[in-house]
């Protein structure tokens, strides 16, 4: 294991998304409404999280892991905060990000019977607390998700000024690093308020099945809002993300990094990447 992570900063960061075009990742409509997607799926996943690891923040008697809560969710917050700025432009591009983001709310939390509290409601009867620790095991395998994609972004040679808006790429390092940063906070919760690893595995395939249809439905849903979309340049495109995707780098890291969550003495530092963020934030007077 690595040496134990700093103390975690909040870097209340505003980007300028001005000129923004409109296929800002290649000029690929795809690849462009996948990630479109994650801008409505993170700010309210984010919030999630917030949610169900605040919820265990009083238990927790180790005092540096209580600080770095507080910091957890600055970062998240500032996060989603910035991510929803970009609606704005989506709005302006056509592509109406509300919507989804109403459905996203409905079914995965807010709603009556999304997702969230069902499941929480449901649990907690079964036991006590076993919903909100399940919650908290689920936000712990995101955030495995989001370790592991800020890694790959890093290796991935697409991810480029010339293949991507230069500013959309200086906000998807940001927040890369600062996944990068914070991996291991809720894992390290988890660890203190049920150490089962049931409970952690199980997290992890409910995650999975959320993060990737949403992010799944929310690219159909934008790809059938864009009225620019090149019929004839869709199945390149597509054939060009899957190539990204599964047979890149970013494929290659998502699978061997993704298979390491199930080894039973399993832990977030145990991927010796905080290097990536020094060298990232090493010129930005954010940092
Ligand atoms: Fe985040
Ligand atoms: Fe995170």
């Amino acid at each position: 294991m690595v040496a134990a992570p700093p103390k975690l900063k909040v870097r209340n960061v505003h980007f300028n998304f001005d000129k923004v075009p409109k296929h800002w990742i290649l000029g690929s409509s795809i690849a462009t409404n996948f990630v479109n997607s994650m801008h409505v799926v993170f700010p309210e996943g984010e919030k999630f999280f917030v949610r169900s690891v605040r919820r265990f923040s009083k238990d927790i008697k180790d005092e540096h892991l209580k600080k770095e809560i507080n910091s957890f969710c600055g970062q998240e917050g500032v996060h989603a905060r910035e991510h929803q700025r970009f609606w704005e432009v989506m709005d302006e591009q056509g592509l109406k990000p509300d919507w989804f983001a109403n459905f996203l709310k409905v079914t995965a939390f807010s709603g009556k019977y999304s997702y969230e509290n069902v499941s929480k409601n449901l649990l907690n009867r079964l036991q006590p607390n076993l919903g909100d620790k399940f919650a908290l095991s689920v936000t712990t395998a995101l955030e495995h998700y989001t370790a592991i994609m800020a890694n790959a972004l890093f290796y991935e040679p697409m991810a480029t000024n010339k293949n991507i808006a230069p500013q959309m790429l200086e906000l998807l390092h940001w927040h890369a690093s600062e996944e990068i940063e914070h991996k291991a906070v809720c894992f390290d919760v988890l660890k203190e308020v049920d150490d089962s690893y049931w409970l952690r595995v199980s997290g992890m395939g409910m995650a999975t099945v959320l993060l990737w249809s949403y992010l799944g439905i929310g690219q159909i849903y934008f790809i059938s809002q864009d009225k620019d979309k090149s019929i004839i340049k869709m199945p390149i495109e597509t054939f060009l993300l899957f190539k990204t995707v599964i047979f890149g780098e970013i494929g290659k890291n998502l699978s061997k990094h993704l298979l390491s969550y199930f080894k039973r003495d399993f832990h977030p530092d145990d991927i010796d990447d905080r290097y990536l963020i020094e060298k990232f934030f090493k010129d930005k007077t954010y940092a």
